[in-house]
């Protein structure tokens, strides 16, 4: 990505966000505006915009390079958790990742302000900004056939769509949990509780594995099946209790590959909806690493739902977003989503020598809670 910090807009930067917009006024079908924008209008556009539709700038030495905005996509009261994006660069900084950081910075900021979709109107020869939006899987939902008219011809428009996942509760200070590692006996000592634990995460609508309605059965034939995964040292579970109740539970799923047995994957960190933006998911995840670490592995990789809880938790615990790929699973109700698939080095460096295996066999112990 280019150099540029992204940082909350302020009235002095109207001039020069007015000067990027007028550029495309002038030159490009982006805006359907033919008439330069004068400052008052972008002033008086900037103060209407308030804690719920945030306009950002992208500043580089001291200058703006780039704005994007949430806008209320209708003005009628039933609309307010609909948004409209707008992302515009200036020329020289087009095709250096600042659109995407920009469009990035709008999701987070949509799901932080408890949004429920995001719209984004695209004149349809905008080949490069549909593409960019559906990378963050926005989906087609509409095209409109030349209703706009600039430099002599008729334009299509395109109306894509991002459901934005649910806002859980208002982040509180972290709750203590004990983390323990289950072996096979426990985890079958313990199927109805993570049987429980799964069923409320797919009945809260995520994009764990299963379709919704998810029985006991199901969920406890599933977690059998881990608990033959543990017996043969395939599969790390952690659990998180609080007060003796199972109220997360992640595991590391470590690569049977003999060139990539520095690698495991992160799978299925769940937090019951009753705790979470309570920093479970966050101790989970240490907890994780850290087996992951004394198990020698150094690089990580998940995917997970774009634009999901979980997904601002990976970002904000460092991972990185390798891409996404369309249509990769359904939800629980459905409708299928893309993915964001992540990574993450335990080490500082790239580099990875594997002289020997490193999981050899069942290594798991019952550690006593904390
Ligand atoms: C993803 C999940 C495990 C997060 O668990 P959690 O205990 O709520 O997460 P934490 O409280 O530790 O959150 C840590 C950080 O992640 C980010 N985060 C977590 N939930 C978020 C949300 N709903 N919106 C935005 N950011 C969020 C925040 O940065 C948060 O830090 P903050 O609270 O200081 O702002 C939980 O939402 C969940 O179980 N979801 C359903 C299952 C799922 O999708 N699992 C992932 C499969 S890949």
């Amino acid at each position: 990505m280019a150099q540029a910090e992204i940082r909350a807009a302020r009235r002095e930067d109207c001039a020069a966000m007015g000067a990027i917009y007028n550029h495309y006024v002038e030159s490009d079908t982006c805006t359907f505006r033919t008439d330069p924008e004068p400052l008052d209008e972008r002033v008086a556009w900037l103060e209407r915009h308030g804690p719920a539709h945030p306009v950002f700038v992208a500043e580089a030495d001291g200058r703006v390079v780039g704005w994007a905005s949430l806008s209320p996509w209708n003005s009628r009261c039933g609309y307010r958790a609909t948004v409209e994006d707008s992302v515009y660069l200036d020329p020289h900084w087009r095709g250096r990742g600042l659109g995407a950081a920009l469009l990035q910075r709008l999701v987070e900021a949509a799901v932080a302000c408890g949004h429920h979709r995001m719209i984004a109107a695209i004149s349809a020869d905008q080949a490069r900004s549909v593409a960019l939006h559906q990378r963050f899987g926005f989906v087609e939902v509409g095209r409109m056939t030349e209703v706009g008219h600039k430099f002599g011809r008729w334009l299509d428009v395109v109306y894509l769509q991002l459901r934005l996942p649910p806002v859980e509760q208002k982040a509180q200070p972290p709750t203590e949990v004990d983390i323990e590692i289950f072996d096979a006996g426990s985890a079958r000592a313990n199927l109805d509780a993570l049987g429980a634990l799964l069923i409320d995460a797919v009945e809260g609508g995520a994009s764990v594995g299963f379709m919704a309605p998810l029985s006991s059965a199901q969920a406890r034939s599933y977690w059998e099946t881990v608990a033959e995964r543990l017996a043969r040292g395939t599969l790390v579970l952690l659990g998180a209790r609080k007060n003796g109740q199972l109220v997360g539970a992640v595991q590391l799923v470590p690569s049977d590959k003999d060139n990539a047995r520095h690698r495991a994957e992160i799978a299925k960190l769940l937090v019951h909806r009753r705790l979470r933006r309570q920093g479970i998911g966050r101790q989970l995840m240490a907890a994780i690493e850290t087996e992951a670490r004394t198990r020698g592995h150094t690089l990580l990789v998940l995917d997970t739902q774009t634009g999901s809880a979980a997904e601002a938790l990976y970002r904000r615990l460092g991972y990185t977003a390798a891409g996404q790929i369309p249509a990769y699973a359904c939800l629980p109700d459905g409708p299928s989503q893309p993915t964001t698939l992540m990574w993450r080095f335990l080490g500082a460096s790239a580099e990875v020598t594997v002289e020997k295996p490193l999981v050899a066999g069942p290594t798991l112990q019952r550690r006593e809670p904390r």
